[in-house]
């Protein structure tokens, strides 16, 4: 969702912060702005609806300057996508700016207020009410002697706030700082050498620099060309926790692909075989980044996998290692509605969560909500430091690297990763399998990386098939097992991408219902499972291939190597490794997410940014 970036230093800021944005672009967004306060002391804004070109060109016709700004991508809550509504927002004298990533959920209660007073709002957003509670704060201070200072006003208002926010704010009067604050919204501050940054996420500023703050709950900072200063809301100095960024910029650049998705699709057998590294050692399951004890896993009597969208798709996965493994029941839940079921849940509990950004305010409500349960919480996240991370008990970092295209895939296959090594993790501390079942499923495991490069070594002939299917009017999915989480994801990645109506079923619900879309032509994608795995089910897959085709479906099957089977059954065959079932996910996924990604080329869609949707979902 909204990208936010702020700099202070020797640089032309417009430079710094409009390349910030456009590494940003990723989050999603729907206009874009920035406002630079010039060295003549003057606040210079821009903004526009729609992409980054559209600022670019608004940009060309201005002449702004200076070296301290800020800038701002919005994904639309309050009021429509329009010019009007980007931000950044000032207050009726044009003193303060501010950008804003959240909802103030109070804020039709302070815009009455401030109406009152007579302010004149310019745009429909709750963003603009801080812009003028600042700087009313700022006017009432003066008028009583006090300090002319802007973060203690945005201390003030803050504690006024109510809602997710990350605020940047500029004052025309002092222009070398720029001030910030954050409650549930993610921002990051980049240390240089001379000149500072702020961002949503290291994207923002990792071509500068590596070395990193994380701004913690309910807190501010404030930057100069010589430093930063963090408080709390009330003022108390708070030490903020230092980072270094440990991918560099070459991650968060296309690398000769057209689009990152592609390049990401690519980099997945590196992205698991970073996830498993040293999670294995003598012998044992290690999971070092975690705080937990042995045990309290020794204890847990019941899992709940808690997630959103693909992050859910790779839990469902979870479930199955993890019951399998383990005979620990589990459920699995989307983050959105388990807080609102009453769940039950008590200290045996551990709830997993599954979250590439660790931004996700749906699963982090979740995570809330199981800790003020007395739930144990672990996170599985591919962002250092994100917010569900540090509001978790534990967390097993997966290390796919920056995922820049909106559509999730190698953090996928990373997570299901993670969520196997926890399956294995749980069984070792529960005594359910002996140390040499853990090993043998560990070194399969280690043998993923090979089976996805192979996999994709053979996806040309995914390629020719998207083309010929492009025009469809829809695809169905199915799957048995852990196949029919993966013919989710399939067809997810083909909604969002293709803009196509697509469903991922169990493929053994198919006669109760969705048969009834089966028309001649239709493309329905079947994941198989093994015949040396699940025969049982290889054989009642054969059954549902042989109901579809009755009805004139083109079935395109995506079977193990030598299912002679398959072979003779399906329309076309896309073949992959043989492998153990509860891992086979790792390689039948991939096809899927070359397909939706081919097909949405040749609509002519944007493969990265697919319309009305945010990478990172921080409100619920
Ligand atoms: O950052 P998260 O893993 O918490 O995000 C969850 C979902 O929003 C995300 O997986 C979404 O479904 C992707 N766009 C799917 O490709």
């Amino acid at each position: 969702m909204c990208g936010i970036v702020g700099y202070v230093g020797p640089r032309s800021a417009l430079g710094v912060v409009v390349e910030g944005l456009r590494r940003l672009e990723y989050r999603g967004y729907d206009s874009a702005g920035v406002a630079i306060i010039s060295d003549e002391g003057a606040m210079q804004t821009a903004k526009k609806a729609g992409r980054i070109e559209n600022l670019d060109a608004e940009l060309a016709e201005l002449t702004i300057s200076g070296s301290t700004g800020m800038g701002h991508t919005r994904w639309a809550t309050h009021g429509a996508p329009n010019d009007r509504n980007a931000h950044p927002h000032c207050d009726v004298t044009g003193r303060i700016a501010v950008v804003h990533n959240g909802i103030i959920e109070n804020y039709a209660e302070l815009q009455a207020e401030l109406e009152q007073s007579g302010v004149e709002f310019s745009s429909d957003t709750d963003s603009e009410t801080v812009a003028h509670l600042v700087a009313a704060e700022l006017a009432k201070t003066a008028a009583n002697g006090g300090a002319d200072d802007l973060a203690t006003a945005v201390r003030t208002i803050c504690r006024r706030l109510q809602g997710a926010f990350t605020l940047v704010l500029l004052d025309r009067d002092h222009p070398d700082s720029v001030v910030a604050a954050r409650r549930n919204s993610p921002l990051v501050l980049g240390i240089g050498d001379g000149e500072m940054f702020l961002g949503s996420d290291v994207a923002a500023f990792i071509e500068f620099t590596k070395q990193a703050v994380e701004l913690g709950q309910d807190q501010l900072v404030e930057i100069t060309r010589e430093g930063y200063a963090i408080t709390d809301f009330y003022g108390a100095p708070v030490e903020g926790k230092r980072f270094t960024i440990d991918w560099d910029l070459s991650a968060a650049e296309k690398g000769g692909y057209d689009y990152f998705m592609l390049k990401e699709i690519q980099e997945q057998p590196t992205a698991v075989a970073d996830t498993l590294r040293s999670h294995f050692v003598d012998g044992k399951i290690v999971l070092d980044e975690q705080r937990l004890d042995a045990g309290v896993l020794r204890e847990v009597d019941k899992v709940y996998v808690v997630a959103c969208g693909t992050a859910y798709h790779a839990g469902l996965i979870a479930k199955y290692a993890i019951e399998h493994w383990t005979r620990i029941p589990v459920e699995i839940e989307f983050a959105s509605e388990f807080r609102y079921r009453d769940p039950v849940l008590n200290r045996q509990t551990l709830v997993v969560a599954i979250s590439q950004s660790g931004e996700t305010a749906d699963t982090l409500e979740a995570v809330r909500h199981a800790k003020d349960q007395r739930a144990t919480v672990l996170a599985i996240c591919n962002t250092n430091g994100a917010q569900i991370p540090r509001e978790s008990d534990a967390v097993l970092y997966t290390h796919a690297g920056p995922e820049i295209g909106v559509a999730a895939t190698k953090t996928f296959t990373a997570q299901v990763s993670a969520g196997l090594i926890v399956g294995l993790a749980l069984a070792q501390a529960r005594g359910t399998k002996y140390g040499d079942e853990i090993a043998a499923e560990f070194r399969a495991l280690e043998s993923m990386p090979e089976h996805i490069a192979k996999t994709l070594e053979g996806i040309e002939d995914v390629r020719t098939l998207a083309r010929e299917i492009a025009d469809s009017k829809a695809i169905l999915f199915l799957g048995r097992h852990v196949g029919y989480p993966v013919a989710m994801e399939g067809a997810l990645k083909l909604k969002e991408l293709a803009y196509m109506h697509a469903e991922g079923f169990p493929a053994g619900e198919l006669k109760h219902g969705p048969i009834a879309l089966v028309e001649s032509g239709l493309p329905v994608v079947v994941v198989m499972p093994s015949p040396m795995g699940r025969p049982l089910l290889h054989q009642k897959m054969l059954s549902n291939i042989a109901e579809i085709s009755a009805r004139g479906a083109r079935t395109i099957v995506i079977a193990t190597e030598g299912d002679e089977l398959a072979a003779k059954h399906a329309a076309h065959l896309i073949e992959v490794p043989a492998v153990p079932t509860l891992m086979s996910p790792l390689v039948s996924t991939i096809p899927l997410q070359v397909l939706a990604a081919e097909i949405a080329q040749a609509r002519g869609y944007d493969v990265d940014k697919p319309r009305n949707l945010a990478k990172s979902v921080t409100v619920e």
